[in-house]
């Protein structure tokens, strides 16, 4: 089986964090989110992964992922030139498919035990596509399931005002080749894509099997801030075991922390679940639960929780950060010439709480 990565999309829902790169590299738990999506593919033993990537910084998702031998696969690159919707990425990929099944996984997608059992049943049924879905409270955000009275998928609508189901439609979808004779017959939907859900009902239609399953375990699609510092919440709550490897000098680590090489932590007191990156330094500050400070982050004199601190930040003398994303090399720091007002130098859809 292949694996096909999306990696495009202009996350307009990030900004300004997607003003300087793709959302799907956005770090949790110093992880690019896409990351946990190219090893969930790896580890349910899919090697081959195209990535597709669109206008939004193709170059970094390139850097980054580069052949992919690093990560134990092998990538390439697909371009989207405009973003016409899923089902018109997915198509792109025909000749990267050939004749093998694939899955089709959403770069912004998180899935708590990953996929493996499902490539597993896919890859032992006869089905034409194999969905996947989750019980959700507002499921008009998603692609929604309905049902007939025996439990048999029927129809999938994109997005619906009055959602048939409370089901919605995860953004891994397994296939045969067989989709891209659907995707063939496709016309824009009302927000002017080519929907995958489209793509899906067309196999419904044409009276092709299409199977689903029922996930357990947390899914995420971590399209605004708060999805993901709540995906890195979970993430440092579940994968970060304590392991310290910098310099520690007069500082409290408490509980499941990992300090990365090089990372210097004076006067200061972490409390996990943390992770510190390669270079950082801490000093006389606190960082609190669920934290993720990046490689290279400058923090002193300063208390931070439930935040994620991107590569190279700077932040001085400021208190009590909490709910935040902080983008690489920012600069947050309290002025010491006593000026009596703030001052500010911040990008377009910047937000900033005091
Ligand atoms: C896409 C799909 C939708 C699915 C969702 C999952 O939505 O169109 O059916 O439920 O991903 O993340 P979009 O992210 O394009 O709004």
């Amino acid at each position: 089986m292949k694996g096909v990565v999306l990696h495009g999309g202009l996350g307009t829902r990030l900004r300004p964090l997607t003003y300087a790169g793709p959302k799907q590299l956005i770090p949790v738990a110093n992880k690019p989110i896409s990351q946990y999506v190219v090893e969930d593919l790896r580890d349910s033993g899919i090697k081959e992964i195209a990535i597709i990537v669109g206008e939004t910084f193709p170059e970094l998702v390139k850097q980054h992922y580069r052949d992919g031998s690093h990560l134990g696969v092998k990538i390439s690159y697909v371009y989207q030139e405009k973003p016409l919707g899923i089902a018109h990425a997915v198509g792109l990929c025909k000749d990267f498919v050939g004749d093998e099944d694939f899955v089709v996984y959403l770069g912004d997608n998180l899935l708590q035990r990953g996929i493996k059992k499902y490539v597993e049943d896919f890859k032992s049924s006869d089905a034409d596509a194999m969905i996947l879905l989750k019980e959700v409270d507002d499921p008009r955000r998603f692609g929604v399931a309905e049902f007939d009275e025996k439990g048999n998928l029927v129809r999938l609508v994109e997005k619906p005002k009055k959602p048939p189901s409370k089901y919605a439609v995860i953004g891994i979808y397994m296939f045969k080749p067989i989709i891209f004779d659907a995707i063939a017959t496709l016309k824009p939907s009302w927000r002017g894509e080519y929907e995958i859900t489209d793509a899906i009902q067309t196999l419904i239609d044409w009276g092709r099997k299409v199977e689903y399953r029922i996930i357990d375990g947390w899914w995420f699609d971590t399209g605004k801030k708060d999805d993901v510092l709540q995906v890195n919440a979970v993430i440092l709550d579940e994968r970060i075991d304590r392991r310290v490897e910098g310099r520690i000098e007069n500082s409290r680590i408490d509980g499941r922390v990992m300090v990365d090489r090089d990372a210097e932590i004076i006067n200061s007191h972490i409390r996990g679940p943390a992770i510190i990156g390669a270079g950082a330094k801490i000093i006389d500050s606190y960082v609190g639960p669920y934290t993720s400070i990046g490689n290279g982050v400058y923090l002193t004199n300063s208390s931070i929780e439930y935040s994620i601190v991107m590569d190279n930040a700077y932040i001085e003398g400021v208190n009590r950060i909490s709910d935040s994303l902080i983008g690489r090399n920012a600069k947050i720091l309290k002025s010491d010439d006593n000026k009596p007002f703030i001052r500010f130098s911040v990008s377009d859809f910047s937000e900033i709480q005091l």
